[in-house]
């Protein structure tokens, strides 16, 4: 069925930039965008239903393509020694950190974990999230990384929502495997990889190189598996200390590399090359209170993509808004609006593999968008939390969500 969506103006990303259309219309027909352009030059004769949007800016639904969305139980405590002083590292090295949530999480049925996964979703997709990644990576054995990725599909099948799922079996080394780093990743590579991407859980893979979790050699063995089963990689890269994880993610076409805080120039020309999208996470920066910043400028400098994310996990940022995200990634990593929105929307597209279909408002995409009730664009960023008044629409639907209690 065919609608026309008029009376807007469109912010509609396309290359990287705002790319407005003032008084737009946008002809959707079924799941997809038919048309889009200025009011005044509308096909002729259309005769399906038309929508009065009351002056809102439309966007693209925006894309949340980084998140640890399924988990058991929750880290305010090891906030609270953190802000007493302990490192995210030291609190790792004694078996707190991703470890208690491998233990919580593995504790808690499918779907208790299904439960609270699907409540955060939906904070999210009140604030215009239309296309989430959800990543495994607090099982870490076969049964509990499926258990979460299955949690993961069924949020697809439950909300109006796209879901990618990636396989981060490499987040740390679990306790079976205590001081054996080198059999784990065998292990994950011969027997775990194999049988989820076997049942069509797995998107993606991703790993967590760090000097507190695995190193460039290990990870190397993992996208070596990835490559031989066909599905892209991505990396946590960069975050704690400079290992060259986003050079080596580049090397093999990474979809992206994520955190980045210490990465080299060599690293940010490899990945421009590659066309690895670098995926910055200031609400991890600021939870760690980090100080060493994403180096945004040489990024740009060397035209490498930007997606902005949430990073949604217990740990290091339990961010529950992604519009949040656009207020720190500009007033932490200095983003202009315009770039966080583009993190948001085509850029976190590219990251999830989604780019041919989702995350601008073009003729042949999907009809993801969202209308707002604001004046100005920049807005988005502006506001620090709450919920934008707002009109969801995915496939050509408007999105009606139930009421989140969590
Ligand atoms: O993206 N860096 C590793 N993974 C997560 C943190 C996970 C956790 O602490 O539970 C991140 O920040
Ligand atoms: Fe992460």
């Amino acid at each position: 069925m065919k609608k026309l969506w008029r009376h807007c103006h469109a912010a509609t990303m396309k290359g990287g930039a705002y790319s407005i259309i003032e008084d737009a219309a946008i002809v959707t027909d079924g799941a997809r965008i038919d048309w889009i352009g200025p009011r005044a030059a509308a096909p002729a004769g259309f005769d399906g239903e038309s929508i009065d949007l009351g002056g809102a800016w439309v966007t693209p639904g925006l894309i949340d393509c980084h998140t640890h969305l399924v988990f058991g139980g929750d880290r305010s405590g090891e906030f609270e020694a953190r802000l007493q002083g302990a490192s995210y590292a030291e609190i790792a090295a004694r078996g707190g950190g991703i470890a208690s949530t491998v233990r919580a999480t593995r504790e808690a049925s499918e779907d208790a974990l299904f439960e609270t996964a699907k409540a955060r979703a939906i904070g999210l997709m009140r604030d215009g999230v239309t296309a989430l990644e959800v990543k495994s990576g607090y099982g870490l054995d076969l049964a509990n990384e499926r258990k979460m990725l299955r949690v993961a599909r069924r949020l697809a099948g439950t909300l109006a929502l796209t879901v990618r799922t990636t396989c981060l079996a490499a987040h740390a080394l679990p306790p079976e495997f205590a001081g054996r780093a080198d059999d784990y990743i065998a292990h994950v590579c011969d027997h775990m990889l194999p049988a989820l991407v076997d049942e069509h859980l797995v998107d993606a893979v991703d790993a967590f190189c760090e000097h507190i979790a695995f190193s460039p050699q290990q990870v190397e063995r993992l996208f070596l598996a990835a490559q031989k089963l066909g599905v892209p990689v991505k990396l946590h890269a960069e975050q704690l200390s400079s290992l060259h994880g986003s050079a080596l993610a580049a090397r093999y076409r990474a979809l992206s590399a994520d955190h980045l805080e210490y990465m080299t120039e060599d690293d940010a020309m490899a990945m421009a090359q590659a066309g690895t999208v670098a995926v910055l996470l200031p609400g991890a920066f600021y939870m760690l209170r980090e100080t060493q910043m994403p180096p945004v400028e040489m990024l740009r400098r060397h035209g490498v993509a930007m997606a902005l994310a949430s990073d949604l996990n217990p740990g290091t940022s339990p961010a529950l808004s992604l519009r949040m995200m656009l207020n720190m990634g500009c007033t932490l990593f200095r983003l202009t609006p315009e770039e966080a929105l583009a993190g948001v929307t085509v850029h976190a597209a590219s990251a999830l593999g989604l780019r041919e279909t989702h995350g601008t408002l073009e003729a042949g995409k999907a009809a993801d968008f969202v209308a707002w009730r604001i004046n100005r664009p920049a807005e988005l960023a502006y506001w620090l939390g709450g919920v934008l008044p707002n009109r969801i629409v995915r496939n050509g639907e408007d999105v009606a969500l139930p009421s989140s209690e969590r």
